[in-house]
């Protein structure tokens, strides 16, 4: 299953679409996956499936934002709170990852005519070591494009992103970027 599913979209997704495109339009969506396997349990199917199918929802979820313009997206992929589940179901995840990287190392051409960016975040020295160089390779493999940008949160935290986003916030005080204080 591709990152970006190329299909033609249907008719009933044409038409909100281009009604969504005449309003203003977001630049920055993000998403948090969920829900993975309380689908898995209605539909019968094992948890692992249901997040498989998880990540082709994303898939198809990432081509109508391309579809749509919007410039950046933000998946909320897997936190360090989820390293608490079952190793079984985590080894199952990054296993997940691990073929999802490598497909998108295979599909360099596309990613490179759509000019998709894939960043990821988070505190990557958790995972194992193999799919952290398979993150770097993709990262890597697309960080010249830029028409728009997939950032995938993976050993995320809010607190590191809190910190993170201080830290910047700080930086652009020192540089002159960012007045220091807000006039009121
Ligand atoms: C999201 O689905 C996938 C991950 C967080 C890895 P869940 O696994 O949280 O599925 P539910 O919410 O328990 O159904
Ligand atoms: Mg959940």
């Amino acid at each position: 299953m591709s990152w970006i599913r190329e299909r033609e979209l249907s008719f009933i997704e044409r038409l909100t679409a281009n009604i969504l495109k005449a309003g203003p339009m977001p630049k920055h969506v993000a998403f948090i996956m969920d829900g993975n396997r309380r689908f898995a349990q209605k539909a019968h199917v094992q948890r692992q499936e249901g997040h498989s199918q998880g990540f082709e929802k994303l898939a198809e979820t990432l081509r109508l934002c391309l579809n749509l313009g919007i410039h950046e997206v933000t998946v909320y992929a897997f936190s360090i709170e989820n390293f608490k589940r079952s190793k079984e179901e985590v080894d199952g995840l990054m296993e997940l990852a691990r073929q999802k990287f490598s497909r998108l190392l295979t599909e360099q051409e596309n990613l490179e005519k759509h000019g998709v960016c894939i960043r990821v975040l988070g505190d990557l020295t958790l995972l194992p070591i193999d799919l952290q160089q398979l993150i770097a390779k993709a990262v890597v493999a697309t960080k010249a494009h830029n028409k728009c940008f997939l950032n995938v949160c993976f050993a995320y935290t809010s607190r590191h992103e809190i910190a993170n986003a201080v830290k910047e916030m700080a930086w652009g005080v020192e540089q002159g970027l960012i007045k220091p204080s807000l006039s009121l």
